[in-house]
């Protein structure tokens, strides 16, 4: 789908990728919904957006979309919006061993990841199926292709968004609604840091596999536009995903065992 003209809704407008989106977007966009808990961030994305654009109409909705009765609100207000273009970007990690998670954080991954995504989607592809236009733009992750040992509940999230998106593209074929899920490896934002429960994270400063947001939120919109299922930003990852992507769960299950003895030994 072509997106100038578009109404468009971002849910994690406030930071990294979703505002990297708001930005790439306000030049063509008439109407942006940006959505997230950190109004203040927001206001100030807006005035940002508006110097830009003066004539693009912003709107602000501060939601926890771990709390299933805001999402819901805020699923029933969008239905009636025109909004012909659905960034489902909002999403946290957790690293470290399932079994000393923090429950509750284990819940807001499922809830915010999955469970919003998925209320989201449902709330506004009918409009969009009867308009016979619309667009909706998954943020997924590489972390989706395959089990992730210390990120198992982020990872298990993430092949939700992909298997869903894969699904929903193909249930739309032919209704004129483009289905993307957006799939990058690692990129510098406030992710790490958020997820960042064992200090771990923050050690990788950098590597060949990273990928700037500009590119990274760049994949995912001309993904839309040229009706893409799937985009993994960046040549280093999309080679490893590919070659990750065939492997046998076997070769895996042997990496980790490998790599599980090396932690051993490093104790
Ligand atoms: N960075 C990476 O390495 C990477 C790699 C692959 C995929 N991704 C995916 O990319 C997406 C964006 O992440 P990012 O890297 O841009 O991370 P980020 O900088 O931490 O931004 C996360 C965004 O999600 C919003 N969010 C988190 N919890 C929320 C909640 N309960 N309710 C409403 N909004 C919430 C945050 O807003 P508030 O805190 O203001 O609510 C923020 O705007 C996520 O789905 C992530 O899984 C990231």
């Amino acid at each position: 789908m072509k997106l100038d003209g578009c109404s468009a809704v971002i849910t994690g407008a406030s930071a990294g990728i979703g505002r990297e989106l708001a930005r790439q977007l306000a030049g063509r966009a008439k109407l942006l919904v940006l959505v997230a808990r950190r109004r203040d961030r927001l206001e100030q994305l807006r005035s940002e957006l508006l110097r830009v654009n003066r004539a693009l109409q912003v709107e602000i909705r501060e939601v926890d979309l771990s709390n299933l009765e805001q999402t819901v609100q805020l699923a029933g207000w969008l239905a009636n919006e025109r909004i012909d273009f659905l960034v489902n970007n909002a999403g946290l990690g957790d690293h470290g061993s399932f079994a000393t998670a923090d429950p509750i954080r284990v819940n807001e991954q499922i809830q915010v990841n999955a469970l919003a995504l998925t209320a989201l989607t449902r709330a506004l592809l009918p409009r969009m199926i009867a308009q016979k236009r619309g667009a909706i733009l998954s943020v997924s992750s590489s972390a989706g292709f395959l089990p992730l040992p210390d990120l198992a509940v982020y990872a298990a999230t993430k092949a939700y968004v992909t298997s869903f998106s894969e699904a929903i593209r193909a249930e739309t074929r032919g209704l004129g609604i483009t289905v993307t899920a957006l799939c990058p490896g690692p990129v510098h934002t406030e992710f790490a840091e958020v997820a960042d429960r064992d200090q771990q994270m923050r050690k990788v400063r950098t590597s060949l596999a990273h990928v700037s947001v500009e590119e990274v939120a760049g994949a995912g919109l001309s993904a839309i536009e040229r009706d893409k299922a799937l985009a993994v930003p960046g040549t280093a990852m999309k080679i490893v995903m590919t070659i990750v992507r065939a492997l046998p769960l076997a070769v895996l299950r042997a990496a980790w065992r490998f790599s599980g003895t090396r932690k051993m030994y490093a104790k």
